[in-house]
């Protein structure tokens, strides 16, 4: 009976709380703040997992495809113009990412993980589902494709076992480790030439191999052959350590985009509350304590209640999984669009490192390709 009143308000507390954010750019406008971690979150997903954590996790592309087995989390494409895109609601202000996980082999398919922040400052790691023995570091100031930072690292099969793949971020450097080896530093250099605004993890699978732009596709390493599908993508463990705590939020003060800038707001975050949140007090738990304490009388009042909002709830309910899905369509196509442009400059990148140009600036230390 519990769990019967639990559902409705379930679904009211969801509905209400569902948030619309206003994409915004910090380097030309004054923007809303951006939600904190402030804490550390570890996550290992297996087969018990039922869910991501919404509270922490926004699924913006693909909510069906991810389930769970014993390795952890599965994001699946099957079919053409299937993409998973998996975005945290929390920011982190310098800190740590560690990710063991399993990229998905096949042709075309990117597997990946990035921070990404409001003003487009970015850490990437691509891998390449053709691609068995390299992996793809990358990173942008304030989203400026003309710069070409893209740099391959060695990995003996990212698609045949779980690796660990931990970026180390802080206002003097940005390291990427694999396996426990440094595969690249980054150090510190002005706004817009090295990442230093607060960010959103960000991790998916899409089908780079199937973008209308043939740069794309040739960096992707060629067209999906969807006959070998299903593509699969395992991330068994997420560790992320914001390296401030005690902070609710972060707010760009000025416009200069540089670390100096952002200003935290002290105190507990809704992350690591929900972190915290003890298992006692979860909604199940003290509606089973209420409801037990009840007479009888006011038992099948409240039971006769909840039956009619049950009912209006269901209504409710359909409406927004009508509504959801065609939303879901357009979003989806949206996420596809907004990776494909995001991968675009590498027809440029390719075109730049065929003729020899792409020995400019910031590959540093003569890391070859
Ligand atoms: C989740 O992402 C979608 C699409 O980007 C966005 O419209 C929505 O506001 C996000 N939700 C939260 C809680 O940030
Ligand atoms: C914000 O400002 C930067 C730097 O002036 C510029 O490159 C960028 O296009 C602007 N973005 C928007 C959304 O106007
Ligand atoms: C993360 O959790 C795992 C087990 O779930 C534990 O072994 C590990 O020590 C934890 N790491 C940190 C940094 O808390
Ligand atoms: C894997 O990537 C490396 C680095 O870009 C490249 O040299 C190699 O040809 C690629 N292998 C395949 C099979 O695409
Ligand atoms: C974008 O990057 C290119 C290459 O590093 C640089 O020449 C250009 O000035 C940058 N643009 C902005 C707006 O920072
Ligand atoms: C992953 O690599 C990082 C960096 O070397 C290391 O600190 C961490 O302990 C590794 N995690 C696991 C689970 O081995
Ligand atoms: C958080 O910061 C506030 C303001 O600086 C301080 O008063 C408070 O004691 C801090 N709380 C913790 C748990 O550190």
């Amino acid at each position: 009976m519990a769990s019967t009143i639990f559902l409705p308000l379930a679904l009211l507390a969801g509905l209400a709380t569902a948030q619309t954010f206003s994409v915004c750019d910090p380097l030309n406008a004054t923007c809303p703040a951006n939600a904190a971690l402030g804490t550390t979150l570890n996550e290992t997903f297996t087969a018990s997992t039922t869910a991501l954590n919404l509270d922490l996790w926004n699924i913006t592309s693909g909510t069906t495809a991810i389930q769970f087995g014993n390795n952890g989390a599965e994001l699946t494409l099957t079919k053409p113009g299937d993409s998973i895109t998996v975005e945290s609601n929390f920011y982190i202000n310098f800190g740590r990412v560690e990710m063991i996980m399993q990229a998905a082999a096949g042709q075309g398919i990117i597997s990946t993980f990035d921070l990404l922040s409001d003003d487009l400052d970015e850490i990437d790691l691509e891998i390449m589902g053709g691609n068995t023995s390299f992996v793809e570091s990358n990173w942008y100031g304030w989203g400026n494709l003309s710069q070409y930072n893209a740099l391959y690292h060695p990995v003996n099969g990212p698609q045949q076992g779980l690796h660990n793949y931990t970026v180390i971020w802080d206002a003097e450097q940005v390291q990427w480790i694999i396996d426990g080896n440094l595969a690249r530093n980054l150090p510190y250099d002005k706004p817009s030439l090295y990442p230093q605004t607060p960010s959103k993890l960000k991790f998916g699978i899409w089908a780079g191999g199937d973008a209308k732009a043939e740069g794309t596709v040739t960096w992707a390493g060629g067209k999906v052959d969807w006959s070998q599908a299903p593509f699969t993508m395992t991330v068994q463990s997420i560790l992320v350590t914001d390296a401030s705590t005690n902070t609710t939020t972060y707010t760009y003060s000025d416009r200069t985009g540089a670390y100096k800038s952002i200003t935290s707001t002290p105190g507990i975050s809704s992350a690591a509350k929900t972190l915290t949140k003890p298992a006692s007090s979860s909604p199940i738990a003290s509606a089973t304590k209420s409801w037990n304490g009840l007479s009888r009388t006011s038992k099948i009042a409240i039971a006769a209640s909840v039956i009619g909002v049950l009912v209006l709830i269901i209504i409710a309910y359909s409406f927004v999984c009508v509504v959801q899905r065609r939303k879901g369509r357009a979003e989806k196509r949206k996420a596809d669009e907004a990776w494909e442009e995001q991968m675009n400059e590498l027809s440029v990148y390719r075109a730049k490192m065929a003729k020899g140009g792409f020995a400019v600036s910031h590959l540093g230390h003569g890391e070859k390709f």
